[in-house]
């Protein structure tokens, strides 16, 4: 009888810091009926510019960690690990592991998107190091939307502004302008700038200050939400293994006061955090 009973868990959500709580928030908007399990590995961000290796290494040892904490699908919500690590994950990692568990990215449903993004087919990509030298979004842009002109522009100053809780202040303005008028320097036809790095959508108010009107600016939240309900509605074996619930949890590998205090900032609500170590 009892081998009769599925075993549920919550819905890991992985970044290498605070930026993952950008799509998280998405998510639990999108679905609030399920149960999250958030962890940031804080004390090694930034992960952007790390090596192929490290970040692989440090991706599969938070994606262990969830899985053994329950989760039966764990989304990077980070472009660096997904750039750098997902495949090797997916093809490497996981037929290795008990079966049925899942890892799902962020590139690949932005780059989905690319087409209803763009009218003149002219997108810039502002990413990590990481994600701009590994061209993953030039990769899969040019496969789902052949013809496409994808320019990137790594931001490195960006993420290590957002960590130190500096993306409001005045400071940070003179970083936004400078990497903003450099991509669109790069190519005057561009009119969607995708923020493919989970941490930028903090510095959303300055970044959209600095680019032109005309121009989008896209933040990957809500369509990584949308693509995750369309995934789970085509997977109904893995969407009975999701626990209902609604609650949230949240892993750091850093200290917990410190992420309380600025996770509480960027959710705008109390958050219960707990430490772990990888
Ligand atoms: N938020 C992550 C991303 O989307 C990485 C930031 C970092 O650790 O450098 O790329």
């Amino acid at each position: 009888m009892a081998d009769n009973i599925e075993l549920t868990g919550p819905i890991g959500v992985f970044d290498s810091g605070y930026g993952g709580l950008t799509i998280l928030k998405e998510i639990r908007r999108l679905m609030p009926e399920y149960s999250y399990l958030y962890l940031g590995d804080n004390a090694r961000a930034p992960y952007g510019t790390r090596s192929f290796d490290i970040v692989y290494r440090f991706t599969l040892e938070a994606v262990t960690a969830l899985f053994d904490k329950g989760c039966p699908l764990v989304i990077l919500a980070c472009n660096t690990a997904s750039a750098k690590a997902l495949r090797t994950i997916q093809q490497r990692d996981l037929p290795a592991m008990k079966p049925g568990l899942r890892v799902l990215g962020v590139i690949r449903p932005t780059a989905e998107e690319a087409g209803e993004l763009s009218a003149t087919g002219h997108i810039g990509i502002l990413g990590t190091e990481g994600t701009v030298n590994s061209r993953s979004y030039d990769m899969e842009i040019d496969k789902l939307h052949p013809g496409f002109t994808v320019v990137s522009k790594a931001c490195p100053m960006w993420v290590p502004i957002v960590e130190n809780n500096e993306a409001s202040n005045p400071g940070a303005d003179y970083f936004v302008n400078k990497y903003i008028a450099s991509l669109l320097e790069s190519d005057a036809a561009i009119d969607a700038v995708v923020l493919a790095c989970t941490h930028y959508p903090i510095l959303y108010p300055k970044i959209r200050k600095a680019v032109p009107e005309g121009i989008k600016v896209v933040k990957q939240g809500d369509i990584v939400a949308r693509r995750l309900k369309d995934y789970l509605r085509r997977h109904p074996e893995m969407e009975r293994k999701i626990t209902r619930g609604g609650d949230c949890r949240y892993l750091t590998t850093e200290n917990p006061e410190k992420f309380t205090g600025l996770a509480s900032v960027f959710l705008e609500e109390p958050v219960e955090v707990s430490h772990i170590d990888l």
